[in-house]
């Protein structure tokens, strides 16, 4: 039986219901041929993880926030942004999550002024470091590593061994063989996972057991998502019906998706959904563009050209019911602001009311409006929901002919970096 823990629909749109179902057939044949793809690990990955790799993770994560007020994750692309989007989605605002010790990131960008600040930052706080590389030679985290390790190794001497923690390939690598060497604790990315597939292997899961994720619930809820998700029939699998809605108006002339949130939480979880989509499917020049948007916040920024601009966009409403926490606006005797009609409700309430006026608006003005409705916000729904995008995105890619594995332009990036860098030596 189908729970519909994501369900999909469609607000405003050309697309009829049988329209969709057109796409049952081509859907079957790329849902038979998915597992042969390389690199589709990720698809069994909830469930198959072992609750002694998760203890061990936690048992871990309990030493680190023991013995430390902050830890360092190193990792570009796929090997952060899982991580931290889960990291933002459930942590408090402002403070951290109980049981958590703060998390910050770094060896995502090349700027001297971010790292030169994170050091000074680390002095007087107890520091564990968590680098993460599949390849184990991207330079960006490659440099950050270079810099940390030296920094705790004059921090904390030969002591500084047993602060770092490696997550890489099991034999392939220049970071694999600098782990085995120091002697590194190491958790293991599985050889067949890419990297912006990886956020349910040790590569999400141990920085966000250090924050105070629950590791057991987002796999409890990914779990639940594979098994549901593995249905090859488009009627019965949302999943899918996401990655064919979004096909079609790709094929009717729109080239950008909005992803669209009403949790300021949910940034970077938009950032993470942001690669996955984006490095999976814009190649052979094709592809929607992946851009994502925050409300309230936007509507007061970009809402103007979504309501009214270039008709080149469509969106995608994610909602959770159910967010913990939440303020009734108070009454004022006072009323001199007039809000007191709003007295008997709650800030969540008008959130949701915003979004179904968003929805109306954005409606009227043409834009096609895709829904993704989940109950609540917490670890077992993200959980599901990373499943869901991950499973619908290998579909969406593979209906536009692409790999959804690789990443052959961002190698042209890589490539042409170190070819000036060396020869500016
Ligand atoms: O999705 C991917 O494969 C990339 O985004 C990688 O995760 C990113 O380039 C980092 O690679 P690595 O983990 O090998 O350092």
């Amino acid at each position: 039986m189908i729970k519909e823990i994501v369900k999909t629909t469609l607000l405003n749109c050309s697309l009829e219901n049988g329209d969709i179902l057109k796409y049952k057939k081509q859907v079957q044949d790329i849902h038979l041929a998915l597992p042969q793809f390389e690199l589709t690990g990720w698809l069994e990955t909830p469930n198959q993880i072992q609750d002694d790799l998760l203890n061990s993770i936690e048992r871990v994560a309990t030493e680190i926030r023991a013995c430390a007020d902050i830890l360092v994750v190193i990792g570009v692309g796929g090997s952060f942004l899982g991580a931290r989007a889960i990291q933002e989605a459930l942590k408090p605002y402002f403070g951290l999550a109980e049981h958590g010790i703060e998390v910050v990131y770094v060896g995502l960008n090349m700027s001297g002024a971010y790292i030169k600040e994170l050091l000074a930052y680390l002095d007087k706080k107890q520091v564990y470091v968590n680098v993460i590389s599949k390849s184990g030679g991207t330079m960006e985290p490659a440099l950050a590593f270079r810099v940390m390790r030296l920094y705790m190794e004059e921090r904390y001497g030969e002591k500084a061994t047993e602060r770092i923690i490696v997550t890489t390939d099991a034999e392939n690598g220049i970071l694999k063989k600098i782990a085995d060497q120091a002697g590194y604790r190491q958790f293991v990315i599985p050889s067949n996972v890419g990297g912006r597939y990886s956020v349910l292997t040790p590569v999400g899961l141990l920085p966000v057991a250090v924050a105070g994720v629950n590791i057991h619930e987002l796999i409890a809820g990914a779990k639940q998502a594979a098994q549901e998700l593995s249905a090859s029939d488009l009627a019965n699998n949302d999943a899918y019906k996401y990655a064919v809605m979004r096909h079609m108006l790709y094929e009717q002339g729109y080239s950008i998706e909005l992803l669209a949130s009403f949790e300021p939480g949910l940034n970077k979880f938009h950032e993470w959904w942001k690669q996955l989509f984006g490095e999976s499917e814009g190649k052979e020049k094709k592809g929607l563009y992946p851009s994502t948007v925050n409300f309230s916040t936007d509507l007061h920024s970009i809402g103007q050209f979504i309501q009214d601009g270039s008709p080149i966009m469509f969106e995608t409403l994610l909602h959770f019911h159910e967010i913990e926490g939440d303020l009734q606006v108070p009454f004022d005797s006072r009323n001199e602001d007039g809000l007191n009609y709003l007295s008997n409700r709650t800030f969540n309430e008008i959130n949701t009311i915003s979004k179904q006026g968003t929805a109306l608006a954005h409606s009227e003005g043409g834009v096609p409006i895709i829904q993704l409705e989940l109950p609540k916000l917490d670890e077992y729904h993200l959980g599901y929901l990373i499943y869901f995008f991950m499973k619908a995105c290998a579909m969406s890619a593979c209906l536009l002919e692409v790999n959804p594995f690789d990443q052959p332009g961002v190698e042209a990036y890589k490539s042409k970096m170190l070819e000036l860098l060396k020869e500016n030596k």
